[in-house]
């Protein structure tokens, strides 16, 4: 009995020094000799520039004072202008042309983000890290393409966008679905009702059609849960929790006034937009507080977005504030989500690490979401993989020490222009921006006209310092236009080599098979059902 009990005990204690070993070895890696941060990255859908309140401060908003009191970095862009290539571009920290995903994936994808691609959570959880995801994926969601096998310990949310699908309760949309039309059988104009909008947790589907108007309380909820479950010293892990959520794409769904029935209320303004803002922000201040709650100073934050506003849904969308993209918006095309205007990929991004970070900076250094991934590697104490190119650049000196030193040459890919998806063929040095396209190939203004498109072999170059609203092009032939296209010409030779002759580049399966959809019960309507049971207030 005894001599069980000092075995038992040696044991123990021999268990207990291996844990505490493993954790000290873990904790000694990372940025400065302290243990490992934890990484929240927030990233919102659709979101514009301006719908910062301290982006627009002569209009004295206050939809986001959460976001308000986070340092901002204030020329940082999404790595496209679409959201399948913008994400994929994040977790790999790739341009399109080398992950593969240059434009969207569909309901009926079979595919996703090749799988010969290395995901940042993948490397973080290698690594030793707990990694979680809540909200929208469109990266793929048949068998290995989905979340849970990319990297993810946990997942839940939306397999693409969330209007990629009926709700019984529609949200605020342009064209608006009227209730009783969705989610049946009968087809219906500006109405998705083939199949219900799923929602799926690890790699199940937990419900189906999902309750839009409860899922920003789910999110939240699931955020706070992981966040205080994965607290650095009960897990013993750090953890990287990346929210992407569903805010500010339409549909739309905010609280609604007491007594407002949700179907009824279709105000032609505003009103709904901020309030999905104010919904957004809250959600924002909500994982802060779980944060600062469990691992205050040793946790970043980092809220940014995918791509501008979707203009052509007007009161629904978003500001692009003062990058309007003037020379395009007057020959009548748009020049927000879907272009390479700065209104397509300049994205309002704060970044909050209590004690590394000074609440209220800023920063103008020319940054891009690519970055997200060297830089949470190198704060991780990790390096990618050496078997590839990658095209984001470490950002900590950035973040943590306010350098100022960005990208020399930053491309943004063509997500919805003539030609090829993915070619690189907006570049920004400097301060300068040369196209050498123009337009897109449909109609993405509020007015529904499409801005035609245009080739430039002598590319439009604007000085955004003393044209934000990039309205007039530099002269062609002034000795600064020749220096600033000269630069920009070589750059862009030595980088598409470099693409060209790239081994490590993947190319994506885009083919779409109605079988692929997600559904739950192929025997109801709109695939519809419940697994757990849940009610969605019918
Ligand atoms: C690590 O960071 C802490 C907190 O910011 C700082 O006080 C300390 O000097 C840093 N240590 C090193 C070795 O840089
Ligand atoms: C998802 O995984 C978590 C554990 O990581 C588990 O607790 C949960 O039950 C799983 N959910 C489903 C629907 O399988
Ligand atoms: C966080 O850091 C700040 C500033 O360095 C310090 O005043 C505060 O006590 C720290 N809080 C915790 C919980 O460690
Ligand atoms: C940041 O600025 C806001 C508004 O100007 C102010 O209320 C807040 O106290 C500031 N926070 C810090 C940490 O300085």
């Amino acid at each position: 009995m005894a001599e069980a009990f000092t075995l038992f005990l040696l044991t123990g204690m021999l268990l207990c020094g291996l844990l505490l070993h493993t954790m000290s070895q873990h904790g000694a890696r990372g940025d400065n000799g302290s243990k490992r941060p934890n990484f929240i990255i927030i990233l919102a859908d659709d979101i514009g520039w301006g719908d910062l309140d301290a982006n627009r401060p002569e209009e004295k908003t206050n939809n986001t004072p959460y976001l308000n009191l986070m340092a901002e970095l204030t020329d940082f862009h999404s790595p496209a202008s679409t959201c399948s290539p913008s994400r994929a571009a994040i977790l790999t920290g790739r341009y399109g042309l080398r992950n593969g995903v240059t434009h969207n994936f569909a309901v009926g994808s079979v595919a996703g983000l090749p799988v010969s691609e290395v995901t940042l959570p993948q490397l973080l959880q290698k690594a030793g890290y707990y990694t979680a995801m809540i909200g929208k994926w469109h990266l793929g969601h048949n068998g290995p393409y989905g979340p849970a096998n990319r990297g993810f310990d946990y997942y839940l949310g939306i397999p693409y966008s969330n209007d990629m699908g009926c709700t019984d309760i529609p949200g605020y949309n342009l064209p608006q679905c009227l209730p009783y039309k969705c989610c049946s059988r009968s087809a219906h104009e500006g109405c998705y009702s083939k199949v219900g909008l799923p929602l799926i947790e690890n790699s199940s589907i937990v419900e189906q059609p999902l309750n839009l108007w409860t899922l920003t309380e789910q999110y939240k909820s699931a955020a706070t849960r992981i966040i205080h479950k994965a607290r650095y010293n009960t897990r013993g892990k750090p953890y990287l929790l990346y929210i992407a959520l569903a805010h500010m794409h339409v549909p739309l769904a905010p609280p609604l006034p007491p007594g407002a029935p949700a179907a009824a209320h279709h105000p032609n303004d505003g009103r709904v937009y901020s309030a999905s803002l104010r919904e957004m922000d809250g959600l924002v201040g909500a994982v802060k507080s779980a944060s600062d709650d469990t691992d205050k100073n040793n946790t970043l934050i980092w809220f940014t977005g995918d791509n501008g506003p979707w203009e052509k849904k007007c009161q629904y969308a978003g500001s692009v504030g003062p990058f309007m993209g003037k020379w395009q918006t007057s020959r009548g095309g748009g020049s927000a989500k879907r272009t390479t205007w700065e209104g397509g990929h300049r994205v309002p991004t704060v970044a909050y690490w209590p004690g590394r970070i000074p609440a209220n900076s800023t920063n103008s250094a020319l940054l891009s979401g690519m970055d997200i991934f060297p830089t949470l590697l190198s704060l991780a104490g990790e390096t990618p993989p050496s078997d590839r190119r990658y095209d984001g650049i470490d950002a900590t000196n950035t973040l943590l020490r306010g350098e100022q030193t960005g990208h020399e040459f930053l491309f943004h890919p063509n997500s919805g222009a003539a030609g090829e998806f993915g070619d690189l063929q907006t570049v920004r040095t400097g301060k300068y921006k040369a196209f050498y396209i123009t337009g897109t190939s449909a109609a993405e203004s509020c007015g529904g006209a499409t801005g035609r498109q245009e080739l430039h072999d002598t590319p439009l170059i604007f000085d955004l310092e003393r044209d934000e609203a990039e309205e007039t092009p530099l002269e062609v032939g002034t000795p600064e236009y020749q220096a600033v296209v000269e630069r920009i010409a070589r750059r862009r030779e030595e980088l598409l080599w470099d693409i060209a002759t790239d081994t490590s580049a993947s190319a994506a399966d885009y083919s779409t098979d109605e079988s692929a959809a997600p559904c739950c019960d192929p025997g109801q309507a709109v695939c519809r059902c419940h697994p757990r049971g849940q009610r969605d207030g019918n």
